[in-house]
């Protein structure tokens, strides 16, 4: 089969398109031919071999060769002992930590983060689905508690632009919060498309100086510190980021149970598979009853993959980079 394989870390020209044997599943895996998958920022640190993707990309090489970790297809082979799905079923969802999804047909464990594609959402939108969404509803539901009524900002809103502020702003409006964006003013109309109440131009202001309180402050890129965003919280409230530094993850371990201010991160990529499989299914149900909207920037065929990740590269990715293969059945 082809698959984009990368055997050093470094720039996107490491990434190449090789023949590589097609998996078996094992007892209680499926084989899916791939139809769809994307490349997020926090793969592309990986293939650099960035600062903390270190920890989990490997130490001195590589230890993930295949990346990609959502994926859009068919079942067309099943393990002995499989139960849940069966050939033909079309699924979507996340390969799981170990990547492997930029390649023609991807081994996926039986119960890993995957569910039925239903009619209508087509191949490149499933794989946009499991990416943002899959980041911002558990930091918003279970880390911020947001609540209907109250007052949510999030910067990276282009970042909400970008696929987890994308998916924050849509997904805050649906828990019935009201939601300030902040982003480039380029990608204002975006924004406020998807559903976002005020708009700020960190371009223009320091949003960190607005004068205004919040219930919660979501970075959903990282380019701020709770240092700087605790004068934009309420006496009960939450600041939350989705890039580790030293002084977040202290702060997390020091004041996640404070009923006071606070501050924390998550890692959303390590939470128990059965329940991202349980909010990959409300998010797809939230998009066929058009309540969510899967951004999608750009797509490149599966060939062109280091074209994407020189784009991801740049930071000003809008929505979600899709990576077609083998484009299969038309939906
Ligand atoms: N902790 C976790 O569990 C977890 C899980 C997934 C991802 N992540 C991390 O989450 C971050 C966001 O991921 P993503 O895929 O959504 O990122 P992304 O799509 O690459 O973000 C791109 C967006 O960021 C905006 N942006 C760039 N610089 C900015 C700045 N200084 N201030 C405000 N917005 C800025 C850009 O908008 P403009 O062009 O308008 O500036 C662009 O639209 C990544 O660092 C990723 O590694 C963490």
């Amino acid at each position: 089969m082809k698959a984009i394989v990368h055997h050093t870390f470094g720039s996107p020209e490491v990434l190449h398109l090789e023949d590589v044997p097609t998996p078996a599943p094992q007892t209680h895996e499926i084989l899916l031919r791939n139809h769809a998958t994307t490349v997020t920022s926090a793969e592309t640190a990986g293939r650099q071999g960035k600062g903390f993707a270190r920890l989990y990309f490997g130490p001195l090489r590589p230890r993930f060769e295949i990346l990609g970790s959502a994926v859009a297809g068919e079942v067309v082979a099943t393990g002995a002992a499989v139960e849940r799905f069966a050939v033909g079923d079309l699924v979507v969802g996340g390969v799981g930590p170990r990547f492997g999804a930029l390649a023609e047909f991807v081994c996926v464990a039986e119960n890993a983060a995957i569910t039925r594609l239903p009619d209508h959402v087509s191949w490149a939108e499933a794989a946009a689905v499991a990416d943002g969404a899959l980041t911002a509803l558990p930091f918003l539901r279970d880390h911020a508690d947001l609540q209907p009524g109250q007052h949510i900002l999030v910067n990276g809103a282009s970042g909400a632009s970008g696929a987890v502020g994308s998916a924050a702003v849509q997904l805050a409006k649906h828990l019935g919060a009201t939601v300030t964006a902040v982003s480039s003013g380029r990608n204002h109309d975006l924004v406020r498309s998807l559903g976002a109440d005020d708009l700020i131009d960190y371009t223009r202001e320091d949003f960190t100086r607005s004068g205004k309180t919040y219930d919660v402050v979501f970075d959903a890129v990282g380019k701020s510190s709770y240092a700087r965003c605790k004068r934009l919280l309420t006496p009960t409230g939450r600041y939350l980021t989705t890039v580790p530094s030293l002084g977040i993850l202290a702060r997390t371990l020091l004041t996640s149970r404070s009923k006071r201010r606070r501050g924390s991160i998550a890692f959303t990529g390590l939470r128990p598979l059965a329940k991202v499989a349980e909010d990959l299914a409300y998010v797809i149900s939230l998009v066929e009853s058009g309540d969510y909207r899967p951004v999608i920037d750009r797509t490149y065929p599966l060939g062109e993959t280091a074209e994407a990740h020189r784009y991801v590269d740049t930071e000003r990715k809008r929505g979600s980079v899709v990576i077609t293969i083998d484009p299969g059945p038309e939906r």
